[in-house]
């Protein structure tokens, strides 16, 4: 029945005292991996640091007879990336699985956003999964294996009101794991995104999801996706797929099929005025695998002139 396993891997998940991450870990951790279990132990806006958290659910997984080892470093910490990094090798011998989950929020909009508040965000999210990386990146190499997940949001996607920070740091996500797949590619280490939708602590003072929908937006219902991400099935790489509530369904960056002028004539805006229709429309529009195919399919006809 269950044909994706993860006997014999190690796995770090990140933020994953509480919400999606606690469900990442236990369920790894239920289907054979060793897990090292990361939290600060923070609150949803604050870095305050409490090593309960973690504690509490390595002691779940290993209460119901599987193996972890709890971990409360900061992800926004290039010491305690790579202590954490080494912990799991030494503790499991491996680092096959790496969850970038750990996450806050500072919400306010931009002429009240202190500079502070945009720096935090970006340190956990994008640094914190940038260190945290690099770290095990090496590992993966050597191993010839890895899986990456990253969590991006459809607040960095779409744009959400008052999360200039929150938005930027989750875009940038993509932008590293649009690079990072290249990377990883030759070494079997894939990289993929996951925008959550779930009723968590850092859900609530969004006020997103009225409360009688909570109980459908479990974070179980995220963790399937995540599971496969991380499987030795896993068949794709740079991926984005918005899970929640039961919906999967993926996301990507399209171009589309634009407008050729000779680039020989001069240009004008009022041109761009009067075309800016057929710029903008995205019928029959592509998505690129990389930056070099995409500079292929755009410098092409500059070839034939
Ligand atoms: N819940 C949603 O609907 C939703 C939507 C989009 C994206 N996300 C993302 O999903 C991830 C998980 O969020 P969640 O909803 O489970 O929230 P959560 O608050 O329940 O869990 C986040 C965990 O990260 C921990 N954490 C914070 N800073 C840390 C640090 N520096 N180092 C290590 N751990 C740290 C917190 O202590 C907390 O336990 C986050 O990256 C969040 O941005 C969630």
């Amino acid at each position: 029945m269950e044909s994706i396993r993860f006997d014999g891997r190690a796995a770090i998940v990140t933020g994953a005292g509480a919400g999606l991450g606690k469900s990442y870990a236990k369920f790894l951790a239920a289907r054979g991996a060793r897990v090292l279990v990361n939290d600060l132990g923070s609150g949803y806006a604050d870095q305050e640091r409490s090593a309960g958290p973690a504690a509490q659910v390595a002691r779940e997984i290993v209460d119901s007879g599987g193996r972890a080892l709890a971990n409360s470093d900061s992800v926004a910490d290039w010491e305690g990336a790579r202590r954490m990094v080494q912990e799991c090798r030494q503790a499991f011998g491996r680092v096959d699985i790496l969850i970038n989950n750990a996450g806050i929020l500072r919400d306010r909009s931009l002429l009240k956003m202190p500079p502070e508040d945009f720096q935090m965000v970006l340190s956990v999210h994008l640094l914190g999964a940038f260190y945290m990386t690099r770290a095990a990146f090496p590992i993966m190499k050597e191993q010839a294996y890895g899986r990456i997940v990253l969590t991006t949001s459809t607040s960095g996607l779409f744009g959400v009101f008052g999360q200039t920070n929150y938005s930027a740091a989750k875009l940038g996500l993509v932008g590293f794991m649009n690079a990072l797949k290249q990377e990883g590619a030759r070494y079997d280490i894939l990289v993929n995104a996951v925008a959550p939708l779930a009723a968590t602590r850092l859900s609530q003072p969004t006020g997103f999801f009225p409360p009688e929908m909570e109980a459908l937006l479990r974070p179980e219902l995220v963790t399937p996706l995540v599971a496969w991400f991380c499987s030795e099935q896993c068949s794709v790489s740079g991926d984005i797929v918005q899970a929640g509530g039961g919906y999967f369904a993926k996301v990507q960056i399209l171009e589309g099929r634009g407008v050729r002028w000779d680039p020989r004539q001069e240009l004008t805006p009022e041109m761009i005025a009067e075309g800016y229709g057929r710029i903008s429309d995205m019928r029959g529009a592509r998505p690129f695998a990389s930056a070099n195919e995409q500079m292929q399919a755009a410098l092409a006809p500059l070839k034939e002139k």
